[in-house]
Order: structure tokens, then sequence, then C-alpha cells
């Protein structure tokens, strides 16, 4: 079977009330329809048609490397008028998968249990059941059971209105067969539409028997309309993540208080406090803790490394065993190799810090390289920008930097070198030496503190 995938994105999302596109909305952190492409990519189909038409452009350009067609739906027309557009873009395939943007959790085994089904016959339709199906087709079946059209809630009649199996809007289908009835399909409904389910009724006319399958959840099939059910979709996509984690060993103290965005690989027995947010990509080793209200993004962590509350950390490699925050900030190109300690309102940029270093108090560290074993007192800062360009700080191994010292960059300090506190370093600081500026301590005789005159 030679699958071809149309993906619907035509549709106006007025329900959302927004000026951005309803499918560029995120879901995980990433829009609706990535969701949906990437689905579709695992599917191995041969081409991915997306059918746009409200915001095209916002869309095409929210996706501009993805590799799929896209075809223009003009006025929409409904979906049976949507899928044709897409029809000439289908160049090899038998079959053809329909799909809606604006459906982001449907599953890949799902697809592939839908297209088993379609092996059997020449249409295949993914349903699901529900207490409330207000607003979805139904699924309308004859005395034996068999699968005879689709109900759309503006056309049903009051008993099919009780039909509690719904059409997901989501199906398989021979390609030649669908051309043929795309043909035939008559706006002559509540809606005016050309409705792509009127094909099932078309193919029991042909004789040809229509297969179902039903998908295992509702949330798997709902459609985003609005922010509630973006809201509700997203909360079900952070449950069942926590609960795959918490089933490959990661300790998470309340589930409903955790954040997984993207792609994160999270190693045995993490432990993960509340509040907190994993956004991927992103890679935490063995034995990692993560304290409460915690931001970690785009980063890899190694194993047995602290993470104590209120730290955010983005773009940041962390070696074994270092210990982080509370209240620290790594920003983009830091690297921490192993046993680092990076403390309290500490904010680390762009820098590469040696094994075993210490920085443990209300610094900034940016555009630098620290040797090992390394302390940088209390307070000292890098002043790596000079209001035009940014500057390097060097600083060798077992150098111990005092407190309140400025590092006025470019500037190097040696292997083992001391810094007085308080100094503000501009030249180099040699090897074994201690270097500082400061000027000298004066007391004024005489000095008298003002006081102030009682009214
Ligand atoms: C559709 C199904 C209904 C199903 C429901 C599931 C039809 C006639 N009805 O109804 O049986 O239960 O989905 O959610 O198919 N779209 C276009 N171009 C159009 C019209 C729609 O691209 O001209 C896209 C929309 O962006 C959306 C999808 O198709 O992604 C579904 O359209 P929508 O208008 O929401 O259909 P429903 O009335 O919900
Ligand atoms: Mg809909």
């Amino acid at each position: 079977m030679n699958l071809g995938i149309v993906i619907l994105a035509a549709g106006k999302g007025t329900r959302m009330r927004s000026t951005k596109a309803k499918v560029l909305h995120p879901l995980a952190g990433q829009p609706l329809l990535a969701h949906v492409l990437k689905t579709a990519h695992a599917l191995a189909a041969d081409n991915i048609v997306i059918v746009h038409g409200h915001q095209a452009d916002q869309i095409r350009n929210a996706f501009p490397d993805e590799p799929v067609e896209w075809a223009l739906q003009e006025n929409q027309l409904g979906t049976g008028h949507a899928v044709s557009q897409a029809l000439p873009q289908l160049h090899s395939c038998s079959h053809v998968v329909v799909l809606y943007a604006d459906v982001p959790l449907l599953q890949l085994n799902t697809l592939i249990a839908l297209t088993e089904k379609m092996d059997r016959g020449d249409l295949a339709v993914l349903t699901a059941e529900t207490d409330n199906p207000v607003g979805y087709g139904r699924i309308v079946r004859n005395q034996e059971g068999e699968f005879v059209r689709i109900a759309e809630q503006k056309d049903c009649t009051s008993a099919e209105a009780e039909i509690t199996e719904i059409n997901s809007g989501i199906l398989c289908v021979r390609k030649d067969r669908l051309e043929q009835w795309l043909q035939q399909l008559e706006p002559q409904n509540a809606q005016g539409e050309y409705y792509l389910t009127d094909i099932v009724e078309m193919a029991v006319k042909d004789g040809l028997r229509v297969e179902t399958h039903a998908s295992e959840t509702l949330e798997e099939v709902s459609g985003v309309n609005d922010r509630q059910q973006l809201a509700h979709l997203e909360r079900y996509y952070q449950r069942k993540r926590a609960r795959e984690l918490m089933q490959s060993g990661v300790t998470i103290t309340d589930p409903s208080r955790v954040e997984f965005r993207g792609e994160i690989t999270l190693e045995c027995d993490v432990v993960i406090e509340p509040n907190v947010m994993l956004e991927g990509p992103l890679t935490i080793g063995a034995d990692v803790y993560i304290g409460a209200n915690t931001v970690i993004r785009n980063s890899t962590v190694a194993n047995g490394v602290v993470i104590k509350e209120n730290c955010v950390i983005e773009g940041a490699i962390i070696g074994n065993d270092s210990i982080i925050g509370p209240f620290a900030r790594l920003r983009p190109e830091t690297t921490l190799a192993a046993n680092v300690h990076i403390g309290n309102f500490v904010e680390i940029k762009k820098s590469a810090i040696a094994d075993r270093s210490k920085v443990n108090h209300l610094s900034y560290v940016g555009d630098s390289e620290v040797g090992s074993k390394v302390n940088i007192g209390a307070g000292t800062i890098t002043c790596n920008y000079d209001g035009a360009n940014k500057h390097k700080t060097i600083i060798g191994d077992n150098a111990f930097i005092g407190s309140d010292t400025q590092l006025v960059a470019p500037v190097t300090v040696g292997a083992g070198a001391t810094i007085g506190a308080g100094s503000t370093i501009t030249k180099h600081a040699p090897d074994n030496k201690l270097t500082l500026s400061r000027s000298k301590q004066t007391s004024i005789p005489g000095w008298e503190r003002p006081v102030k005159k009682e009214s």
C-alpha cells in the first residue's frame, strides 16, 4: 500500500478568537500542526499534502523546511472540497489517509491499525465512543451493525442524535475510489458544504464494505476548536507523559504540577519536584535531582547532578555530580565539567568551567574560560561588554578570585593566581601571585557623623 496523506488545515478557527492561525497554537510547546506532522512522517507516507486557506502565509512560514506539499483551498466549501484540492498533488499513492491539523494527539499505533483495517476494504473510518456526541458526525449502522452513513450534527434526526459512536473525521481510502466519489459530492445539506463524510454512503451504494476502527480514547481524536479544548488536551497530554515517565523509573512528586515539552530523555531515578518545566531537546542522566520551580530547556545534564530550587537553565551542558542553585541561571553555551558548583544568584553565559570549580554566590561569568579547582568569590563580575563588543576572560587552574572582583575583559588570570577582594583587574594577573588593585584604607580623624536636629 503506497500511502499519501492529506492534512486539512484550511479552516478559520473562529472560536480561538486569535490573530494567530489555530494550527500554530502550541500544545506541549509545539504547534498543533507539528504534532500531526510528526505522526504523519512516522507513518512513512509517499507524500504529505497540507491543505491550507485561512492565514495561509502564516502557516506556511511556520514550516519553511518541512518536506511536504502545500495545496491552497481559497474558499472553505467543506471537508470533501478540501480533500479534492489536494488530489492533484497526491502523485503515486494507492491509498489516501485524511488527517486534521487541529487533532494533535492522534497516535501512530492507531493510524497503523486504521490502515490495517483498510487492507480488508476500500474505506476505513476512525471512530470513537463518547457520552457527549454533540457537534460530531454520528456513525449510522443498520440492524446488522453494518456501517451505512455518517449523519452530521446539523443534519441528523433526533434518533440519530442519540448515537454515541462518532466520526473522528480521520479516514483511509483507496485513491481511485476517492477520486470518483469526490466528483459526485453535492452540497445538499444543512451547511451547504461538500461533506467528505458522504463518501461512506457512496461506498455502501457501490456495494463495498466500510470498515471502522475505534480509537481507545476520545482525546486522541479530539479537535481543538477553542482555548478550553486546547487546555483540556494539554492537561491530558501532560498526565499521560508523566505516567509514562514514572513507569520508566522517574520519580515525579506531583504529576499534576510538571510540564514536559518537546523531545526529552530522562534516565532512571531522576527526581522531579513540583512546578518544574522541562523543554526539549533535553537529556537528563540518572540520579539527577530537580528542585521545585526550576525550568530546564535545550540542555544536557549528566548523572548525579543536583539542581536545587528556582533555577533557570537553557542551552547548557552540565557535567556529572555538579550542584546548581538555588536561584542560579545558566544561559546558552554554558559548559560545566564534572563536580562544578554554581550557587545562589549566579548567572553564567557562554562560558566553559572545568571540573571542581566553584562560583557559589552572586556572580556573573560571561564569555569566559575557567580552569579546574578555581574558586570565584561572592560578587565577582566578568565585565565582558564594552558597549559594542564582547570580550573574553580566561582564568587558569587553581586560581582564587577574591570577593567583589571585577575582571575587565579581555583579561587573563594565571594558574594558581590569587586576586585580592574588591579588585578591578584590567591586566594579566600572573601565575601563583597575589594581585590586587585597591586604594589604601584610611580613617579620618575628627570626623563626626551628622545628627538629626530635634524639632
Ligand atoms: C467534521 C466531520 C464530522 C466529524 C468532525 C470531527 C465532515 C463533513 N464532518 O465536522 O463528521 O465528526 O469533523 O471533528 O467532514 N477544513 C478545511 N476546509 C474546509 C472545511 C474544513 O480544511 O472547507 C478543515 C478544518 O480546518 C478542520 C477540518 O477540516 O481541520 C474539519 O472541519 P470542521 O469544519 O471542523 O468539520 P466539523 O464540522 O467539525
Ligand atoms: Mg470541527
